[in-house]
């Protein structure tokens, strides 16, 4: 048998046999020195590594995205340079509830993450399929996340849970109209636009700020399950988004996406109605257009998908020259955090994992040594260990600097938003709403609420009223007529015969 292909041990030895432990005769026991069978036992015992608190499951592509029209006056980002240029890209999208075997099909916000590998490092834009969110104030993250997940007691999901929070924080009423409308139940990620969600900025040559949203509109069309359909779904699979990529992108359907980005200039910002870096807020298309930037197609399944997917580190940190942060307060705190969730998920190297390296731009920096540490990194000279020195190594420098970002206010922890203009754009969300997609919301509603406490129904009721009349009205006849009496089933005796 040729050399070449056959089975080593990781220190590269060669295997005799895969079959059978190293025993002492037919009875055994097999014997300490067998080190193939406890490197394999070994190996089998760190094939987990922690799934993410939040998004843990999850399906990804690679891909590439193509200008196709001209932002230079806003940015100086490189990927961005020209009309025609292209970049790589790796997606994951996500359920944000779930644990790491959830179905796929649930009704839950789905996370979109795209990172562009441009030749100036990684731009991570770390998204959901709505352009808003629950809260507007990172410090609420984890009291919001720990009401999604399960109830310390009980193990269970809490709607209990969920809607006292998002009655004790009214703010959250978009996006839940957005959740339990159609749009909170996609049929796969192929079928749902994606948007950085946040503000953002980008800054050009001549060093001028613009605040700036990210859309990615899909050219699939937005395609929705009902509750009933995703229930009959997810009773024969479980992975049906997983089934539905991986095949369209192994059968040579591409699923491509539309980029546009909003554009507000720096002055303006201040002098809407409502707080323009306010998460829970979009900014109306009238006031601030669509403008067309470029096309993302999603072209092949990663050959690994833990080495690629499952290693994937998104951070909202991640920009690149051209791009920057805002002072929206959520965004503040998520630039901390993934990093962070990244070092104690992955390891303190994760960002030279295959997934995340970045591939044009080459990476030197002065952080040394750790787990892992499998790069050489050294500039060529072995002198050149701490910064700055008088040696020949790595400048700093940015062709075109960013701009300083402006910042006004006095510090304190109390919360100084209009609360009144929280109900406006919920209120033109559901006068939108013809009346069938009015009605499934209230069922969605319905199915939602209706284990909830009457103090707890009640309380979400008043902020739907604050909304609209007609809202409250709806979901409130939808959870009153939903038939919650669950042991109506005859239960008989279904006892297995045994041998
Ligand atoms: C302060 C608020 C937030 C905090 C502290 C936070 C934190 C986190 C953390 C720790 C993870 C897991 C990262 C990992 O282990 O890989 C995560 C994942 C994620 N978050 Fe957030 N998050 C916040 C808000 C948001 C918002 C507003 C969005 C969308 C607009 C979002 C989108 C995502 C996505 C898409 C993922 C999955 C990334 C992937 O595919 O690997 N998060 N978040």
């Amino acid at each position: 048998m040729s050399t070449s292909n056959r089975i080593t041990t990781t220190a590269g030895t060669p295997v005799p046999t895969n079959e059978t432990a190293k025993t002492a005769g037919k009875r055994g026991p097999t014997l300490l020195e067998d080190y193939q069978l406890i490197e394999k036992l070994a190996h089998q015992n760190r094939e987990r590594i922690p799934e993410r608190v939040v998004h843990a499951k999850g399906w990804g592509a690679q891909g590439t995205f193509t200008v196709t029209h001209d932002i230079t006056q806003y940015t100086c980002a490189s990927l961005f340079s020209e009309v025609g240029k292209k970049t790589d890209v790796l997606s994951r999208w996500s359920t944000v509830a779930g644990e790491s075997g959830a179905a796929d099909a649930e009704r839950d916000v789905r996370g979109f993450s795209l990172k562009f590998y441009t030749e100036e490092g990684n731009w991570d834009m770390v998204g959901n399929n709505t352009p808003i969110f629950f809260i507007r104030d990172g410090y609420k993250f984890p009291d919001f996340i720990r009401t999604q997940k399960r109830h310390p007691k009980t193990n269970l999901r809490s709607p209990e849970a969920m809607f006292d929070f998002w009655a004790s924080h009214p703010e959250s009423v978009h996006q839940v109209t957005i959740l339990m409308s159609d749009r909170g139940l996609p049929i796969n990620p192929m079928h749902m636009n994606g948007y950085g969600s946040h503000t953002f900025s980008m800054w050009n040559k001549k060093g001028e700020r613009f605040w700036v949203k990210f859309h990615f509109k899909t050219q699939q069309g937005h395609k929705h399950y009902t509750n009933a359909e995703a229930e009959t779904l997810i009773g024969k699979t479980r992975e049906s988004y997983q089934e539905d990529l991986f095949n369209a992108i192994d059968n040579g359907h591409f699923p491509k996406w539309t980029m546009y980005i909003q554009v507000m200039p720096e002055e303006e910002a201040g002098q809407q109605s409502y707080n323009p870096f306010d998460l829970t807020k979009v900014w109306p298309h009238d006031d601030y257009p669509l403008i067309e930037v470029g096309e993302l197609e999603m072209n092949k399944n990663p050959d690994n998908y833990f080495q690629m997917i499952e290693n994937a580190a998104y951070s909202p940190s991640n920009v690149v020259p051209g791009i920057g942060f805002s002072p929206d307060k959520m965004l503040q705190a998520r630039i901390f955090s993934y990093a962070d969730a990244h070092r104690y998920r992955l390891g303190t190297h994760y960002e030279a994992l295959p997934a995340n390296a970045p591939k044009a731009s080459v990476v030197k920096h002065y952080h040394k040594d750790g787990a892992m540490r499998f790069f050489t990194n050294d500039f060529d000279n072995a002198n050149a260990y701490y910064e700055p020195n008088q040696y020949e190594a790595a400048h700093t420098g940015l062709e075109y600097p960013e701009p300083p970002l402006k910042i006004d206010g006095d510090a304190n922890r109390y919360d100084v938003e209009d609360k009144d203009i929280d109900y406006v754009q919920p209120r033109a969300l559901f006068e939108l709403m013809d009346q069938a997609q009015r009605e499934r919301m209230f069922n969605n509603y319905a199915a939602a609420m209706g284990p909830c406490s009457d103090s707890v129904k009640n309380r979400w009721y008043s902020v739907l009223e604050k909304v609209h009349p007609d809202y409250a009205q709806g979901v409130k006849a939808a959870v009153e007529a939903l038939d919650t009496d669950v042991n109506t089933v005859p239960i008989t005796d279904d006892t297995p015969k045994e041998v």
